[in-house]
């Protein structure tokens, strides 16, 4: 009978000799485990470099201990380093990795926010304006994206605040 086949194939299975085939069998398990591990965590790293989820709000970083403007700051730093090093490079001199990209369309870098001539001609409103609506929007290149559906306002005041730290002299006038 079938059910007697079955139990005397599970007898068979825990004898002694069979054993072996069993104890591999929990490497076996724990590897797939950890593969199973590193693949979810590989697909939780996020998206690649230029797409951009929406619904982003950096006040669900807690920081304790500051004033508003420096908290702004750091907010305004976690969100450069998230959306725009990529092109406009850690120190904001607009040689980020993809700048390169940007040199051979348009054959100049994104803007140098290290330099004194850009703070000499810009106001908050039009930084406020070219992050909200892209570069075309003040009939610069198109190339700087548009982020008004991905940020909220106050995310774009505290960029505005980060930027300001790439300013050299401030204050001196
Ligand atoms: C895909 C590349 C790219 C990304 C990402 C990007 N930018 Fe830009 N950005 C540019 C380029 C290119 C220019 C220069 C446009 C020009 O000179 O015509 C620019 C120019 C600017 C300017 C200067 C505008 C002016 O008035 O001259 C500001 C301010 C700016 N970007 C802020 C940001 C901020 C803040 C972010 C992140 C939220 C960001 N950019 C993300 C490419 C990018």
């Amino acid at each position: 009978m079938i059910w007697q086949q079955l139990v005397r194939l599970v007898q068979r299975v825990n004898t002694r000799q069979e054993r072996p085939l069993l104890k591999l069998s929990i490497p076996l398990v724990v590897l797939a485990g950890l593969g199973l591990f590193v693949w979810g965590q590989s697909e939780s790293k996020g998206p690649p470099l230029l797409f951009v989820p929406s619904g982003v709000d950096s006040t669900a970083l807690r920081i304790v201990g500051f004033t508003d403007e420096e908290r702004s700051v750091i907010r305004g730093k976690a969100l450069f380093t998230r959306f725009c090093v990529v092109c406009h490079g850690e120190t904001g001199d607009g040689k980020g990795p993809n700048s390169w990209l940007i040199v051979d369309m348009i054959g100049k870098t994104p803007k140098d926010f290290t330099d004194p001539e850009f703070w000499k001609w810009i106001y908050d409103a039009e930084i406020e304006q070219v992050i909200k609506f892209g570069g075309g929007s003040i009939k610069e290149s198109v190339l700087m994206p548009a982020f008004e559906d991905m940020l909220l306002n106050r995310d774009v005041l505290n960029l505005i605040s980060y930027l300001k730290t790439f300013q050299p002299d401030k204050g001196e006038d």
